[in-house]
């Protein structure tokens, strides 16, 4: 029997077996390639999307265990109408080889969903299970306290 998701608020059906991590959902039935594969071991952040708006590892999320709408990177913002920290992120540059910053952003926009004025220590606790081969964690953190900043003035 097929499994119906809803991802990035459109209803979506797959008959891969619900064992299979979402994270395959995603990128190889469905072709939304912004979630990375990093690791697959549940250690690296670049496959993070959410699920009922929490930031959550897609590469251990087994298809069966999806019980909730789902949001990738591409249900974020749109190029159009980029969301307030895809903004902040290329105000500051962030990316460098950008493999890890889609799971950065998900993971960060998870955080100030949460706390909507994260201090340091609140985003280095949050994000520490982000990892970035490039070494963009300082951007990262400021483009964050950005976003933070811009979603408060409204
Ligand atoms: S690919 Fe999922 S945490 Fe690394
Ligand atoms: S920007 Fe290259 S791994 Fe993070």
């Amino acid at each position: 029997m097929p499994t119906t998701l809803t991802i990035n608020g459109q209803r979506h059906s797959t008959d891969l077996p619900p064992e299979v991590p979402l994270l395959w959902v995603l990128r190889d039935e469905l072709g939304m390639t912004g979630t990375k594969y990093g690791c697959g071991v549940g250690s690296c952040g670049a496959c993070t999307v959410h699920l009922s708006g929490v930031a959550v590892r897609s590469c251990q999320l087994a298809l069966g265990d999806v019980d909730g709408p789902v949001t990738t990177i591409e249900g974020l913002g749109s190029p159009e109408n980029l969301a307030v920290l895809q903004q902040a992120w290329i105000d500051h540059q962030v990316a460098q080889c950008g493999y890890c910053q889609s799971g950065q952003i998900m993971q960060a926009a998870s955080l100030l969903a949460e706390t909507p004025a994260p201090t340091d220590a609140q985003i280095d606790e949050a994000m520490a299970g982000n990892l970035c081969r490039c070494g963009t964690y300082s951007r990262i953190r400021t483009a964050i306290h950005s976003a933070a900043a811009r979603l408060q003035e409204g």
